[in-house]
C-alpha cells in the first residue's frame, strides 16, 4: 500500500457518490459567480458524469445565468450522436437548468476541417476556465489527452485535433496550458478498473505522457472506494483501506 499525503481527495460510497460530487460542483459554481460574477464552466464528458448531472440539474437556483459552458474535449460525431459529450451533458443537466442556450459553447468536433474547428473553440473558449470537470480513462488520460499524445506538449495553443486509441478516435480536446490554468479542478473518478490510474496520478511522480492525470494530481478529486482502492489516504480522513 502507498502512504501518501493527497489533498483534497474524497473518497465517497457509491450511494452518495452523485450527490456529494453534484454538490462539489454546485459549490465550485456558486463560489466563482460570488468572486467574479460569472463562472467559465467546462464540463466532463464520458459516463462517470452522467448520474452526477442528473443530480446537479436539480440544483435549478444556482447562477445558471451568470454560467457559460464549455466542454473539455468532444468526439467528432453529430451532436445528436449517443456518442457526444454534448448530446450527455443536454439530456443529463443543460436541458434541465436555466442555462442560457447562447451560453453553451458545444465543441464542433465534427467539421471535416477540425484545424478550424479547433482555432474556433479557442476563439470562444473562456481562458482561464473558472471550473474544469475531468473524468479519467483507466489509462490515465483525461479530456482527450492520452498517454504519449503529441498534444501534450503543446504550449500554444488551447484546442486542438486529436486521434484518440479507442474509439471515437477523432476529437477535439483541451490542452494542458488550458487544464494547468483552471481556477477550480474537480476529477470526477468511480470504479475499480480505475483504482491503477487512480494510485499512479495521486501516488506517484509519473511523468504526463505516462499518466496525463499527473497534470491534475492537485486538484479536487472525486472518488468512490473502488477508484480509491489502491490508495492508503490518510492526510484527508479518507477512508483507510
Ligand atoms: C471522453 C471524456 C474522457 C472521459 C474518460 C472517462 O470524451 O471520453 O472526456 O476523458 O472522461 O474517458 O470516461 P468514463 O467516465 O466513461 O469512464
Amino acid at each position: 500500500m502507498t502512504r501518501v499525503d493527497i489533498p483534497r481527495v474524497q473518497v465517497l460510497s457509491p450511494a452518495t457518490y452523485a450527490a456529494r460530487a453534484a454538490k462539489a460542483i454546485a459549490d465550485a459554481l456558486r463560489a466563482s459567480v460570488l468572486e467574479r460574477g460569472s463562472c467559465a464552466l467546462a464540463l466532463a464528458g464520458g459516463n462517470t458524469p452522467r448520474p452526477v448531472y442528473a443530480s446537479l440539474a436539480g440544483y435549478t437556483a444556482l447562477p445558471w445565468t451568470a454560467t457559460q459552458v464549455y466542454f473539455g474535449d468532444e468526439r467528432a460525431v453529430a451532436p445528436n450522436d449517443p456518442e457526444s459529450n454534448y448530446t450527455m451533458a443536454t439530456t443529463t443537466l443543460l436541458r434541465h437548468v436555466p442555462v442560457r442556450p447562447s451560453h453553451v459553447h458545444r465543441m464542433p468536433a465534427e467539421r471535416p476541417d477540425r484545424e478550424a474547428a479547433a482555432v474556433a473553440y479557442q476563439i470562444a473558449l473562456a481562458e482561464p476556465l473558472d471550473v474544469l470537470l475531468l473524468g479519467m480513462g483507466r489509462d490515465g488520460h483525461i479530456a482527450s489527452l492520452f498517454p504519449g499524445s503529441p498534444a501534450l506538449d503543446e504550449r500554444e495553443r488551447s484546442v486542438v485535433p486529436v486521434q484518440a486509441p479507442v474509439a471515437p478516435v477523432s476529437r477535439l480536446t483541451v490542452t494542458p496550458r488550458v487544464v494547468e490554468a483552471a481556477r477550480r479542478v474537480i476529477v470526477l473518478v468511480t470504479g475499480e478498473a480505475k483504482a491503477g490510474a487512480v494510485r499512479t496520478a495521486l501516488a506517484t511522480d509519473a511523468p504526463p505522457a505516462v499518466c496525463p492525470a499527473r497534470l491534475v494530481a492537485d486538484a479536487t478529486w472525486l472518488l468512490d472506494e473502488a477508484a480509491a482502492s489502491e490508495l492508503r489516504v490518510h492526510a484527508t480522513g479518507a477512508r483507510v483501506p
